[in-house]
């Protein structure tokens, strides 16, 4: 049974858990490093932490923190996925997808209008992302050009892609060339 919630304080060594198996040896150290650092960082805020549970056990969790588009001034409320994983027990269940849809419906509420996001395009396409670039927005360090369609994004009030525009400015511990290498 897969139930998807906000995450506690409680949950914040299964959420790191869920990382390190899902990223593996060879990316999980510093992505453990990056959630664990984005929970705590002012500049992130709000953010949306979200777990999924099957049959009581964290088996995925998804990260989204606030961005700001420069230049300042323009009246936008946005948010960065980042990162999303699902032990490999559980992949392909549909929980990381459960995941995503639980926070873009809690955005809709809450009246976040864009979110980004760094990833796989095939995956991500699947949930409304687009490639951002050509619709006008740039991430905060350049993608390598052969990456240039796994950085994405979507609205959810219609009409803000157009009006707005610019660099997206994320929070600080997310704030490193390293991050945006993919
Ligand atoms: C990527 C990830 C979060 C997907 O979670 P999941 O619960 O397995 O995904 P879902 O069950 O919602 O969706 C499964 C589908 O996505 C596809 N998919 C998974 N990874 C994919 C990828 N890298 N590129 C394209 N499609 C992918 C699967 O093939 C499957 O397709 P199907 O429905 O046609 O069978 C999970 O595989 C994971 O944690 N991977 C390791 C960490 C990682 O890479 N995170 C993403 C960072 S951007």
């Amino acid at each position: 049974m897969l139930n998807v919630r906000f995450a506690t304080a409680d949950d914040r060594t299964s959420i790191l858990a869920v990382h390190a198996a899902a990223f593996g040896s060879l990316q999980g150290a510093e992505i453990v490093k990056l959630v664990d650092g984005l929970l705590d960082d002012a500049t992130a805020r709000p953010l949306y932490s979200l777990v999924a549970e099957v049959d009581g056990n964290v088996v995925g969790h998804v990260l989204f923190t606030a961005v700001r588009i420069q230049p300042e001034g323009q009246q936008v409320s946005a948010q960065i996925l980042a990162p999303l994983a699902v032990v490999p027990g559980q992949q392909g269940r549909g929980v990381g997808g459960a995941l995503i849809h639980e926070g873009l419906r809690q955005f809709a509420v809450a009246g976040v209008e864009l979110v980004f996001v760094l990833g796989y395009p095939d995956y991500y396409s699947r949930f409304g992302f687009r490639p951002a670039r050509a619709l006008g927005f740039a991430a905060p360090y350049p993608i390598p050009i052969e990456h240039d369609d796994a950085w994405m994004v979507q609205e959810l009030t219609p009409g803000v892609i157009g009006r707005v525009r610019g660099t997206v400015q994320c929070a600080d511990t997310m704030n490193d060339p390293r991050h945006w290498r993919e």
